[in-house]
């Protein structure tokens, strides 16, 4: 069977591959610890899943409005004002099905052939293959553990041509857990403004920060870069809700009506009553996001100690997200190399860097209990020791 060019030139997820085979080791009954997961390991809170269950006793089971519930575009909206400062109404807000989601209808509208797109690497996987979707050219741009894996200006501004569309931003960063600190954020916004691009900046992991790191919204740097900005972001991570498949973009109201017009001829709204407790996430109390954090914080101290107790591993302190990004070329071994001789012979699975544009490193996530953690550091330790 013959598939388009516009599918055959996507690269197959490397995450989904390691992650089965680990799963596959699991279901045979073998112990093995885990450090792939990309999403908390804690229960959506209580309040949350009431307000779903509510709207739907209440009937929310129809079709809504193509760009999200009313009452949730107002929430998301004056969310953006007060906690980002960011001057948006809920007709600058389309809700969609997951932060993925917002990112590929925002490359299918903004993005076209000859369009150059620049990513920093190490990058979220799917950023480059979201480009190429919509017929674009990533322009990928190698950072280092030199500069925390973070994109100068000096780099960004050398990577932009006549070509150039779209800056995408990530911070805090997946997969290296990185957070640009507000200083950063405004000498990177004033590349973005002098040359004119669009920057779309991913603060799916902003609530999610360590040691004091602040998030800055680049939008919220002036008021050109903010003319410049589109912001993506959804539920699932803040708020434990990656089942539930929420969340939104929010930018110029005329980029969104031009997704409004992709979306209602592909997915229509986003799940109706699951939109309610979205909703609930934002108006109520955001304790639940405080104790995630709380735990995520102690298994932090606790990785960067193990790691950094290993001869040949190495990583910059990581001060967002839930995942650290090791450098393994001192072992010699290319990451996919290290990351399958470490699943079959010492059972513990991570993330090939090459699966995020670096080949020197490996990826953990920490969204894991204290015990697999420890358990699976033990475990680490003995493989590089025996390399
Ligand atoms: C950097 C980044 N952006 C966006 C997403 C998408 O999140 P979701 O579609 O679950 O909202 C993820 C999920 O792993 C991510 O790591």
């Amino acid at each position: 069977m013959k598939f388009t060019q516009r599918v055959s030139q996507v690269t197959p997820s490397i995450t989904l591959e390691i992650t089965a085979k680990a799963k596959a080791l699991k279901s045979q009954g073998i112990d093995v610890c885990s450090f792939t997961a990309g999403e908390p390991d804690f229960d959506t809170p209580e309040h949350i899943k009431m307000a779903a269950k509510l709207a739907l006793d209440q009937g929310k089971t129809k079709y809504g409005p193509t760009n999200g519930e009313m009452a949730l575009r107002e929430a998301i909206a004056k969310k953006l004002q007060q906690q980002n400062q960011l001057d948006y109404e809920a007709k600058n807000v389309i809700v969609t099905n997951g932060g993925k989601h917002s990112l590929f209808n925002l490359m299918l509208a903004l993005i076209e052939a000859g369009d150059e797109v620049i990513i920093p690497a190490p990058y979220w996987l799917s950023y480059p293959e979201m480009v190429k979707l919509a017929e674009g050219t990533p322009v990928i741009v190698t950072t280092t553990a030199a500069t925390d894996y973070k994109i100068t200006p000096d780099q960004l501004q050398q990577a932009i041509t006549p070509k150039t569309k779209l800056f995408v931003l990530n911070s805090p960063s997946n997969p290296t857990g990185s957070v640009y600190t507000p200083q950063e954020i405004r000498a990177l916004a004033e590349v973005v403004v002098k040359n004119d691009i669009w920057v779309v900046s991913d603060e799916i992991y902003e609530h999610i920060l360590y040691e004091g790191a602040k998030h800055l919204s680049i939008g919220a740097v002036n008021e050109a870069a903010f003319a410049k900005t589109i912001i993506s972001n959804g539920f699932a991570k803040s708020y434990s809700m990656t089942g539930w498949r929420v969340g939104y973009l929010a930018g110029p109201e005329a980029l969104i009506k031009a997704v409004s017009t992709i979306q209602g001829h592909s997915t229509s709204n986003v799940c109706t009553f699951a939109q309610y407790g979205a909703i609930a996430a934002l108006e109520s109390s955001q304790d639940c996001v405080q104790i995630m954090l709380q735990a995520f914080t102690e298994r932090r101290k606790v990785i960067l100690e193990g790691i950094r107790s290993i001869e040949k591993l190495s990583c910059p302190t990581p001060n967002g997200a839930f995942y650290v990004f090791v450098d393994i070329s001192q072992t010699g071994l290319s990451s996919l190399a290290f990351s399958e001789q470490l699943l079959a012979s010492h059972k513990v699975a991570v993330i090939p860097g090459l699966a995020f544009g670096d080949d020197r490193c490996i990826r953990l996530s920490y969204a894991t209990d204290l015990d697999s953690i420890q358990k699976g550091l033990e475990r680490l330790a003995d493989f590089v020791k025996d390399l």
